[in-house]
Order: structure tokens, then C-alpha cells, then sequence
């Protein structure tokens, strides 16, 4: 029996990653025999459009860019995890509520060590008839330098669902404060203690059971944020960090995340977590692009292959036993969390799965990424990006980091 599993695509204006996702499947031409079935694989950009709520889709496994801004394509994706047999990456529930102060909340229940962080009331209200009287009868005046001085100074000042810095401030005095607040408007804000003088900025990048933890520079352009670094933190940090991501992407049902966290001396600090619409563009990502687009690759075939469904459920109380166990450290609770995340994220059966049907798919890549395929990708992405004048330099640079992972692949593998 022959099957071919549909892979939804739901994007917004991004051309790089999906062009070179579907050059990467295309090349790859897979059949994978499993339970006695022959597994092949296509995709399809999907479309926005009236849909009936007991329509039937023809995906195996969708891609979603677009739920945590557009609406429309979010609800298709609630009604698909609660109705059809279609596997989503992220969990389209947790994924709307995917503001940073959720994933903080559940976090911070963890014991993980988000800096201390509260809640401020919008310095513009809601703009809703019924405002007024609740107001009177409720609101508290506040003391907003009495609210920084409990959070301590200096501090950011970010909105609670925020994202790509938007709206982000560091406050250090009492002047600052009162004039972020007021800008704020209508954005809820939080007030969250800043973790100065770190050593290490880790972004780490979660695709199903893959993960990767890259040397993050916020003050950089775009295109030099992540430096090609192999052992910027020691093995207990670099585990840490990993521990942490695999926690939040199997607490929230996420396996398209990415994660943010300071390192100083020996602690490790997570101040945004909840981005299940990760930056994948090749531009940021260069030398860790063709490693993004095979681990997607990868997790995206297993998971046609052996079924895996996306579903409203989560495991909470799991994490809560662990959280509240007196008995057990920091580190032990870790690596509690860890467990029960590394068998949600399927990472064993994952592992098997890959050495069994997708051995090849490294060899592959390196291949692809040296080919002129390849090339044209990296030539439409810069033409795409950047002013006409800076073409030429900056497709010299990325083909020079392309080039670098193909060498350091060969050079590992060998
Ligand atoms: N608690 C903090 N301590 C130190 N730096 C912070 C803290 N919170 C935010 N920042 C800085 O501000 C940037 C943006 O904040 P972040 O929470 O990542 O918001 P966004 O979701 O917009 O990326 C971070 O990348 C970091 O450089
Ligand atoms: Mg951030």
C-alpha cells in the first residue's frame, strides 16, 4: 500500500525557509516503508478561504506561520485539532495564548528562574461602555514607582504578548518609567527585572525532537545576531539551556519554538520563551539555515509517518507533582521535567526512526546546500532583503557561511 501524506504550508510573506523546505523534500523523493505502507510526501501552500466546520482536510501535517497574527487561519487550526486527524507543530490553544505571560506564569510555577516580573493595569483602558463604572467601583490607584522599586531597577518594560522588541524598554529612573507607561497606551505591560551583566545570550531553537542553542547577539544587525560559535557555554549550561527549551515546547505542545536565556556565572535565566512563530529566515539563521531545514524535514516525516496528533490536551499536573516536590533540588526537578519532556517530544523513538529511514538525509543536505539550487535561494533571499548596493557583498557572505557548514559537515561526518 502506497500513501502520500500532504504537508500543509499556512505562510505569510516569507519565501526563503519554504522554498528551500520544498527544494529539500523534492530532492529527497522519500518512500518510507513503515507498518507495511510505503509513505511519500508532498506539500501545498494552502489558501485562506470560507470553510465548512465539518469539512474534512486532506493534510497529514500542517506548517503554521500566520495563527498568531490572522485570525481566520487560527480557527481553521482550532477546529482541525479538535475534529480532524491532521498533526499541527504547535498547539493552535496554547499558541494563542502564547504571550509571553502564560508561558512566564507556567514557568515561573516550575521554579524556573524568570526574574521577578509583575503586571501593570494599561495605562489606557479598554475601550468598552462598561469601563467607567468599574472603574470607580474598582480600580486601585498605583504607585508605579512603588510597583519598580519591588520589581528593582533597572528594569524592561515590555508587553505581556509581545514580540520582535516591540514596545520594549529599559528603565532605569523614575523618568524613563513614567514615560514608557505612558506610551504603552493600550498595551498590557509587564515590569521585569533585568538580568545585567550576563555572560552569554543563548537562543535556542526547538523543531520537534531537534534542538540547537546558538550564541545570540541582540545588539547586532539581523544578519550577524547569531555567531558561529560551537563552545560559547560550559556542558552544565549548554545542558541547562536545552532542558529548559525542551520543558516549555513539551509543556505548551510546541515543537516550532524558540527561547531566549541569559547565562551569568552559573545560573541560567529565561526571559522570553514563547515565540512558536520562530524566525527562520536564512539571512538571520546563515550558517544554521540548512540545519533548520532538515530538522524540519526530519520531524515533519516522522511525525506522517508514525501518526503523531497534535492535541488540546496538555499534561500539566505532571509538571505540578514534580514543581512541588520538596524533596528535590533545582537541578533534580530539571531533570524531572526534562524526562517527561523528552517523552512527549517522542525524542528515542524520533532517533530510531531517523537512523532507520533518513540516514541519508545529511549527506543529502550538504549536497543541496552546495548545489546551484541552493545558490539561486540564497541569491533571491539577498536581492529580496537588502538595497540594490549591498547584493553582491551580502551574497558573498552568505555563500561563504554555506560553504562553511557544507565543509564542517563533510570534515564531522568523515
Ligand atoms: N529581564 C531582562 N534582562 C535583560 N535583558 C532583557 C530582559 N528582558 C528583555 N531584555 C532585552 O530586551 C530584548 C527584548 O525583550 P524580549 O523579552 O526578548 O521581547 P521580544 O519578545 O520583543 O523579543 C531581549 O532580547 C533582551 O536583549
Ligand atoms: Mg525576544
Amino acid at each position: 500500500m502506497a500513501r502520500t501524506h500532504l504537508i500543509g504550508m499556512l505562510l505569510g510573506v516569507e519565501e526563503d525557509w519554504p522554498a528551500a523546505f520544498e527544494a529539500l523534500l523534492g530532492r529527497a523523493d522519500l518512500a518510507v516503508r513503515e507498518g507495511g505502507e510505503t509513505h511519500r510526501f508532498t506539500t501545498e501552500r494552502m489558501t485562506i478561504e470560507p470553510f465548512d466546520l465539518r469539512m474534512r482536510p486532506r493534510q497529514s501535517l500542517v506548517i503554521d506561520r500566520l495563527g498568531w497574527w490572522y485570525p481566520m487561519p487560527r480557527e481553521w487550526l482550532k477546529k482541525v485539532v479538535l475534529m480532524d486527524h491532521v498533526h499541527l507543530l504547535n498547539n493552535p490553544f496554547t499558541f494563542q495564548a502564547m504571550e509571553k505571560h502564560a508561558a512566564y506564569c507556567a514557568m515561573i510555577r516550575l521554579g524556573l528562574k524568570v526574574p521577578e516580573t509583575w503586571m501593570l493595569p494599561n495605562k489606557t483602558p479598554p475601550d468598552n461602555p462598561r469601563f467607567q463604572g468599574t472603574a470607580e467601583r474598582y480600580l486601585r490607584y498605583f504607585d508605579l514607582e512603588a510597583v519598580a522599586r519591588a520589581v528593582g531597577m533597572p528594569l524592561y518594560m515590555k508587553p505581556f504578548d509581545g514580540g520582535a522588541w516591540v514596545g520594549v524598554s529599559r528603565i532605569e529612573n523614575a523618568e524613563t518609567l513614567y514615560r514608557a507607561y505612558d506610551e504603552s497606551e493600550q498595551r498590557l505591560m509587564h515590569l521585569q527585572a533585568s538580568v545585567d551583566g550576563y555572560d552569554v545570550f543563548a537562543r535556542s531553537l526547538g523543531i520537534g525532537a531537534e534542538t540547537i542553542v546558538l550564541n545570540f547577539h541582540p545588539e547586532k544587525p539581523m544578519h550577524d545576531r547569531y555567531s558561529v560559535d560551537h563552545n560559547f557555554l560550559t556542558p552544565r549550561a549548554g545542558d541547562e539551556v536545552l532542558s529548559i527549551l525542551r520543558t516549555v515546547n513539551a509543556f505548551f505542545r510546541w515543537e516550532l519554538n524558540s527561547c531566549e536565556t541569559l547565562i551569568r556565572g552559573d545560573d541560567v535565566y529565561p526571559i522570553d520563551y514563547a515565540n512558536a512563530t520562530p524566525d527562520l529566515a536564512l539571512t538571520s539563521l546563515h550558517y544554521y539555515f540548512p540545519w533548520a531545514i532538515r530538522s524540519l524535514l526530519k520531524w515533519v516525516v516522522f511525525c506522517c509517518v508514525t501518526g503523531r496528533l497534535q492535541t488540546v490536551d496538555l499534561n500539566t499536573e505532571a509538571y505540578y507533582a514534580i514543581a512541588d516536590r520538596a524533596d528535590l533540588s533545582y537541578e533534580e526537578k530539571l531533570a524531572g521535567y526534562r524526562k517527561l519532556a523528552d517523552k512527549q517530544l517522542d525524542i528515542e523513538r524520533y532517533r530510531d526512526f531517523c537512523a532507520q529511514h533518513l540516514a541519508h538525509i545529511d549527506e543529502l543536505s550538504v549536497a543541496w546546500v552546495e548545489s546551484a539550487d541552493f545558490d539561486r535561494i540564497i541569491v533571491e533571499t539577498v536581492r529580496n532583503t537588502f538595497p540594490a548596493h549591498e547584493h553582491e557583498q551580502f551574497i558573498a557572505h552568505f555563500r561563504g557561511l554555506m560553504a562553511a557548514w557544507a565543509h564542517d559537515q563533510r570534515a564531522a561526518a568523515a
